[in-house]
């Protein structure tokens, strides 16, 4: 089988980490996020994966290809020379999406999302059903910020509104799709967005089926997700009795170290924190709800809480850091500073505490 991977929105709203490295790639839970994706899809039977890229494509290759080796899948880079929409990039592709294509459909994702993929329950129901489009949805208290679906009792689109401003259901579009090979004819290879105005049109075409997503689910495109699509995702390992995690008289709750992390003596590190590679945390530190990038070293007794820290890092002794602080790559924080909900571009060094929230340093 087959999928396209929509790899190419500039991720703004996960900045500063995406100055530095394109959303996709951006590790979660120690594993670029679109690797999750390729994993699960490579799991049903995928062999070829279509990256629909329109920027940064060496560095999306680079860091992609050892996870696509592993799982035995083919990339093939279909890299657009304007941004085209989320509909745009499957007419791009179209004769790589069609070619030796026996099954006649294709997956395709939304690259920043973190589920328990239902892509078999997805193939059986889009056999089953016959027509154009499976799309996955997933019941929301706030529907406003996606696309929203409204069906009937036999699980048929009856409408597709993305972003709507007047509630009309709790059902949204997760951003997982199956679709027929012959829907890609609906779209024209020019900028088109798939959830304006190819969804409605298949909607009320009756040409779409959903099915309804049981287990946790999160975009995890904003700080305020990524955070809690850890937690939601560690405690996914955790009901399953992962080797994952980690435990141990350091460790409280959900917490995954990299086995090259050194975490000395005297720490407190859980619950829901994710540790990266190469990371090195000195004794009488505290971290919780955060999220620790490769390479990072942070001396003794700090404490971090909900917060999400890049790439090598240099985080000072007796710092305190919270309130969903984002600090990019490369970012030096000295002794004693108090940083509270600031935002930190990369390659900066921090000698003064910032009391008020909200700043971009
Ligand atoms: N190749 C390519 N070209 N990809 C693009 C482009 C483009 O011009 N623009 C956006 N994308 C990719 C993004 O990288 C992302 O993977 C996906 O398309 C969706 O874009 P987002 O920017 O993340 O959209 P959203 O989160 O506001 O809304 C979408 O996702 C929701 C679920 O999280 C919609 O599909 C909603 O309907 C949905 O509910
Ligand atoms: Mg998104």
């Amino acid at each position: 089988m087959k999928a396209l991977i929509l790899v190419g929105g500039f991720g703004t709203r996960l900045r500063p980490l995406t100055f530095s490295c394109p959303k996709p790639c951006v590790e979660f839970c120690n594993k670029p996020i679109v690797c999750h994706q390729i994993e699960a899809l490579a799991k049903v039977g995928v062999t070829e994966i279509v990256l629909a890229i329109n920027y940064q494509p060496e560095m999306m290759r680079e860091s992609i290809e050892k996870y696509a080796r592993e799982y035995g899948v083919n990339i093939i880079c279909s890299q657009e020379t304007t941004p085209l929409g989320t509909a745009g990039p499957l007419a791009l592709a179209k004769d790589i999406l069609t070619r030796d294509n026996p099954e006649g459909s294709f997956f395709v994702l939304n690259s920043d999302i973190i589920c328990d993929y239902p892509f078999q329950e997805m193939i059986d129901f889009h056999r089953a059903h016959g027509k154009e489009g499976t799309l996955v949805v997933f019941p929301v208290p706030d529907p406003s910020r996606y696309g929203v679906i409204v069906t009937n009792e036999a699980n048929e689109i009856l409408s597709f509104v993305e972003k709507p401003k007047e509630f009309i259901s709790n059902k949204i579009n997760a951003g997982l799709y199956l679709l027929k090979t012959s829907m890609i004819d609906r779209i024209e290879p020019k900028p088109t967005s798939i959830e304006r105005e190819i969804f409605p049109v298949m909607a009320a075409d009756r040409q779409l089926c959903a099915v309804t997503l049981k287990s946790f689910w999160m975009d995890i495109g904003i700080p305020k997700d990524y955070l809690a699509g850890t937690e939601l995702y560690l405690a996914h390992l955790a009901k399953k009795n992962s080797q994952e995690l980690i435990h141990g008289s350091k460790f409280a709750g959900n917490v995954m170290i990299d086995p090259t992390a050194e975490i000395e003596e005297g720490c407190i590190i859980g619950p829901n924190v994710c540790i990266g590679p190469n990371c090195k945390v000195k004794s009488g530190t505290r971290i919780s709800n955060s999220v620790i990038l490769a390479g990072t070293e942070i001396n003794s007794h700090s404490w971090i809480n909900g917060s999400i820290i890049g790439w090598k890092n240099k985080i000072g002794r007796w710092v305190r850091i919270e309130g969903l602080s984002v600090f990019g790559e490369d970012v030096v924080v000295k002794d004693e500073v108090f940083l509270n909900a600031t935002i930190i571009l990369p390659h900066k060094e921090i000698k003064d505490s910032e009391f008020a929230a909200g700043k971009i340093l």
